[in-house]
């Protein structure tokens, strides 16, 4: 039975920052609510967008701008390259070749639905299928390519509405003695750090190891490993292969535990989460407000698809926050999804006039304080995550 806990009320397209006028008066809005599945234990989004409206030509999240993915990416491909000295690799959700870049062009495959992401890395010689992720495309690969030793996928499996068929047309895939890699945001770090931002329209569900393994085990699949990742404010890498086929390392029960303890099996837990949200959504506002009453100036740093769910969930528009500083080109000029608070590159905003700046891409929190030092000299961040507070 699914359980409806949450309400962050009318949301945009988190990602869709807009150009003009007229794309602000046909701006897609939909009601983005949180429900727990008493049976599966999956938290997934009450409603979803349909997937062409969010990854498509024009998506803007590039992953190769933030030195801290540069580098996450390098040292997982070295790892994995090291461990399971793959024949064939698979990425799904590609991006802009971040992770692909470490392999062989001749023995890696890519699947991308955005269009300008999949132009990038054909460019760059790896042959990249411009698609979703399912059934027809699993189809393909292997009569194309073969079934393959490593699959990988970075935040990438949780954007996908209809898991069964994803991970069956993995298994599909994905040769006998293969892994299976996949990495996405933590629900239990989500529900510790009240990190309500992690849920927005491209985050379909929000996983647990126990969610994830009651879905795999029905497919034949196992999770034989699992390590905690601090990016993208705590995920995790799941590790996976056929039943029986590797032995499932103590990292599984581990994990297992924290949730049962966490009450991650429980509704009750995912109440209390709702209550916190709201205390934070008041904390923030009433935080914002204050400040800007004294006359100080205040910014916004990262046009995160996570600040538009705080913006929207806590109707923070240009009266609190006068504009957003973002290094992503494609975002620059345009307006915030439902907001539209202006985005303008930090060489032109995130001068001497700024005295504080929420914190959008809490995630960088260390890559963007010690870039830059000359602010934090004189101004303050401020996050909501894991409370409303100055950094
Ligand atoms: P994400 O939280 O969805 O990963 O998005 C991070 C956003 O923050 C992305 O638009 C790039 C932006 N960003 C900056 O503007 N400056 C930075 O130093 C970093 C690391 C990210």
């Amino acid at each position: 039975m699914k359980v409806k806990f949450l309400d962050l009320g009318m949301q945009p397209i988190a990602n869709n920052f807009l150009s003009d006028h007229d794309q602000i008066s046909r701006e897609y809005m939909y009601h983005l609510t949180v429900c727990f599945d008493s049976e599966t234990k999956l938290v997934s989004l009450g409603e979803f967008v349909p997937p062409d409206m969010m990854f498509n030509d024009s998506y803007v999240y590039h992953s190769s701008l933030s030195n801290t993915m540069k580098s996450h990416f390098s040292n997982v491909a070295q790892a994995l390259k090291k461990e399971f000295n793959p024949f064939s690799v698979l990425e799904i959700g590609s991006n802009d070749g971040v992770f692909i870049c470490h392999f062989d062009k001749h023995a890696t495959v890519a699947v991308e639905p955005c269009g300008n992401f999949a132009k990038i890395t054909n460019d760059m010689g790896y042959k990249t299928y411009d698609k979703f992720w399912n059934n027809q495309i699993a189809k393909e690969i292997v009569e194309n390519h073969g079934k393959q030793d490593l699959i990988y996928s970075a935040n990438c499996m949780c954007h996908i509405q209809n898991l069964n068929e994803a991970f069956q047309s993995i298994s599909n895939v994905l040769s006998d003695d293969g892994v299976f890699i996949f990495e996405d945001p933590s629900l239990l770090k989500m529900i510790e750090r009240g990190s309500y931002d992690q849920i927005y329209d491209e985050h379909a569900h929000i996983f647990s190891i126990t969610a994830i393994q009651n879905l795999l085990n029905s497919l034949g699949l196992a999770v034989f490993r699992v390590a905690k990742l601090s990016v993208h404010g705590g995920s995790n890498r799941i590790f996976v292969s056929r039943i029986g086929s590797r032995d499932i390392e103590p990292s599984v029960s581990d994990h297992l535990d924290r949730e049962n303890n966490a009450g991650l099996n429980e509704i009750s837990a995912y109440k209390n989460f709702a209550l916190r949200v709201e205390q934070s959504k008041n904390q923030l506002i009433d935080l914002l407000s204050e400040i800007k009453r004294k006359g100080y100036k205040v910014v916004s740093y990262g046009a995160t698809s996570k600040s538009t769910t705080v913006f929207n969930y806590c109707e923070i528009n240009t009266d609190l926050i006068d504009y957003i500083v973002d290094i992503t080109p494609n975002k620059q000029g345009r307006l915030s999804p439902g907001m539209h608070i202006p985005v303008v590159s930090p060489d032109e905003g995130f001068n001497d006039s700024v005295d504080y700046a929420f914190l959008g891409a809490w995630n960088f929190e260390n890559e963007i304080v010690n870039k830059e030092k000359r602010f934090v000299k004189r101004g303050r961040f401020i996050s909501h995550v894991p409370y409303v507070r100055f950094i």
